[in-house]
């Protein structure tokens, strides 16, 4: 299927896999664009050589153009240009206001991350050539209220020409293909991806997505130890409920928060509360670490490769 946004990007297939934190590393934004998609690698956490190092990383194993997805409550201009002299062209921007990051983008493009109308307005007036309306359903970090149905319709009403990428809550092919019926130009699969072959995530966190059953994600202010006060859907475990039961207190009222719960490789302790989720090298009690999935973890029961998620979905668009 091709339209306005695979013209954009020279896509195969109007899919994206939603940039994670940790999870999405250079194999699978590679594995992605290989296979037709557009892929997103997080850089917001890393210092700068860290970012150029696993830009080049990715450039290494493929030709395709991949974005970057930076911050923009942090206005992370310096890791913005060191991107693009690295030769990234595709800026993704998420959380908050793009506005003051835009002078670094220069010729590069800005994709935005879109919560609601408003926020889709301020995101084409700062030249976003491209719109991701993330419903509540997402996994991870969600600043909507509205679910991703009624949120498309509301950002395809003031989006014009600009392609809107619909994310939240798919899982399946099937999902994707609803959401492009709805008149969305792409769909974004963050969830999907973390469950994936060549996903970071730690073993024991893709297992639990597939073993996730209905209504077994949360969206709450729970693991806020790195990033406070910015809610986030992740699966229901020994940390939510703890704190679930307490009658969700504050900061510095939390039941068991000098525990530790994991371990970077790096011999880093992660307690509880810790926003960082378990990744392949993590050690400790992986499952009461931040797993953070979208409202679809039920209907995700196996762990595929990248590109077969792509072939899925580009065989159920027909
Ligand atoms: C493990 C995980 C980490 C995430 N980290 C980020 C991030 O660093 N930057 C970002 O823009 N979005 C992040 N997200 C949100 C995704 O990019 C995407 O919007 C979301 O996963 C879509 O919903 P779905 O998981 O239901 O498909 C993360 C999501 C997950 C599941």
């Amino acid at each position: 299927m091709q339209n306005t946004f695979t013209a954009l990007f020279n896509l195969k297939v109007p899919i994206v896999q939603g940039p994670m934190g940790n999870v999405a590393g250079p194999k699978l934004i590679a594995a992605v664009a290989n296979a037709g998609g557009l892929g997103i690698l997080p850089i917001w956490l890393d210092p700068i050589d860290v970012a150029v190092s696993n830009i080049q990383a990715t450039m290494a194993l493929t030709n395709k153009p991949f974005a970057v997805n930076i911050r923009a409550d942090l206005v992370q201009r310096d890791l913005i240009s060191a991107a693009i002299d690295t030769g990234v062209s595709i800026i993704h921007l998420f959380w908050g206001d793009p506005k003051d990051s835009v002078s670094a983008i220069n010729d590069a493009r800005m994709i935005a991350t879109v919560g609601d109308r408003e926020a889709a307005q301020v995101a084409l007036d700062s030249g976003a050539v491209a719109l991701i309306a993330q419903g509540i359903e997402a996994g991870g970090h969600v600043l909507s209220e509205v679910p991703i149905e009624a949120l498309l319709a509301q950002i395809l009403d003031v989006a014009g020409d600009v392609p809107v990428i619909a994310a939240g809550g798919c899982a399946s092919a099937e999902d994707g293909a609803h959401l492009i019926s709805l008149g969305a130009a792409g769909v974004l699969f963050g969830t999907r991806f973390a469950v994936c072959q060549e996903s970071e995530a730690h073993e024991d966190y893709k297992q639990a997505i597939i073993e996730a059953s209905e209504n077994q994600t949360i969206r709450s202010l729970c693991f806020d130890l790195g990033w406070s006060d910015a809610p986030h859907r992740t699966l229901i475990n020994s940390t939510t409920t703890l704190w679930d039961d307490a009658g969700q207190p504050p900061m510095g009222e939390r039941p068991g928060e000098g525990d530790e719960v994991i371990r970077t490789a790096t011999g880093q302790v992660l307690r509880r509360y810790s926003v960082m989720p378990p990744i392949h090298n993590t050690t400790g009690d992986i499952q009461a670490a931040a797993m953070y999935a979208g409202t679809g973890a039920s209907r995700i029961v196996d762990c595929p490769t990248a590109a077969a998620i792509v072939e899925q979905f580009n065989i159920a668009l027909g």
